[in-house]
């Protein structure tokens, strides 16, 4: 199975300072230099694991997820989607149970996530839903929400989620003639609309007041604090973004560093 390349700013980080403690000219330094720099490493390196332990198990259903879509091969299946897929997309156990966490400590019952990959968010999302909830899930690709179809069937979540299959900013535009709000949304899609994704949920209303906005990735592998020239265009993207729900006023937030960052932002206006 596929080992996943580091997409966030601690995994980065962590294996940066592998490299680091492996370089031969370090051979060089003090024995008291090598041991504070494995010291660092230790630190760095054992974070993740941590957090993974002490998070409440995740369910049989998400782990046969999350291992069908490693197992699967985006790279080979490339030149048919038209958008960049790779196994690495995949939330995982520790921000799923988040996620779950969120919407059953805040009650919510109607979500709206834009940018459903196989469906791992979607499900953990639906786990934490009432019996009367309801998930509507945005999705450009046939083939990933193919497979998220099948793995909300075996966790028995499909009179709970309905996909809607094409770019989310049309499905938005639809679903708001249909006046219909949500008690929770969840962003993560195309990295350059986030912009324009949370100022249409917030013009036609479909975020009620008190509801939570949540935002993936917006650290971006740390490129939103790095130097502009060591941004990619989803890097300066999502600085953008994060300059702009600050000075939102409909909008309070907070960027939880976990994983790639994620914003939990709650409309207050
Ligand atoms: C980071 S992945 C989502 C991961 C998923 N939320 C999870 O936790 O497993 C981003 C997804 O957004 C989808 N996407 C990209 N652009 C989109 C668009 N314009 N409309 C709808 N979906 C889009 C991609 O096909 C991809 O499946």
């Amino acid at each position: 199975m596929k080992t996943l390349r580091p997409i966030t700013p601690h995994s980065i980080l962590t294996e940066k300072l592998k490299q680091l403690r492996n370089d031969p000219s370090l051979k060089e330094t003090s024995d008291n230099f090598q041991k504070e720099l494995n010291r660092v490493y230790l630190l760095a390196s054992g974070l993740d694991k941590y957090l993974e332990e002490n998070t409440t198990s995740e369910p049989a259903s998400l782990a046969s997820l999350s291992q069908e879509t490693r197992k699967f091969d985006w790279e080979t299946d490339r030149g048919k989607h038209d958008v960049f897929l790779e196994a690495e997309m995949l939330s995982g156990h520790v921000e799923g149970q988040f996620l779950k966490t969120l919407v059953s400590a805040t009650k919510s019952k109607n979500i709206l996530e834009i940018g459903m990959f196989t469906g791992y968010s979607a499900i953990s999302m639906a786990r934490g839903l009432p019996d009367d909830g309801e998930l509507i899930a945005c999705e450009i690709d046939a083939e990933a929400a193919a497979i998220a179809e099948k793995s909300i069937l075996s966790a028995g979540l499909e009179k709970k989620i309905k996909i809607i299959i094409g770019p989310a900013m049309d499905t938005l535009k639809k679903i708001s003639k249909q006046n219909l709000t949500f008690d929770f949304i969840f962003v993560d899609a195309d990295k350059q609309n986030y912009t324009n994704y949370v100022q249409y949920i917030l013009k036609s209303n479909l975020l009620r007041i008190g509801g939570l906005c949540v935002v993936d990735n917006t650290l971006l592998q740390g490129e939103v604090y790095l130097d502009r020239v060591d941004r990619s265009e989803a890097g300066h993207a999502i600085n953008l973004f994060n300059q702009y729900l600050n000075n939102e006023k409909q909008m309070e937030q907070v960027i939880i560093p976990l994983r790639d960052g994620v914003t939990v932002s709650e409309r207050v206006k």
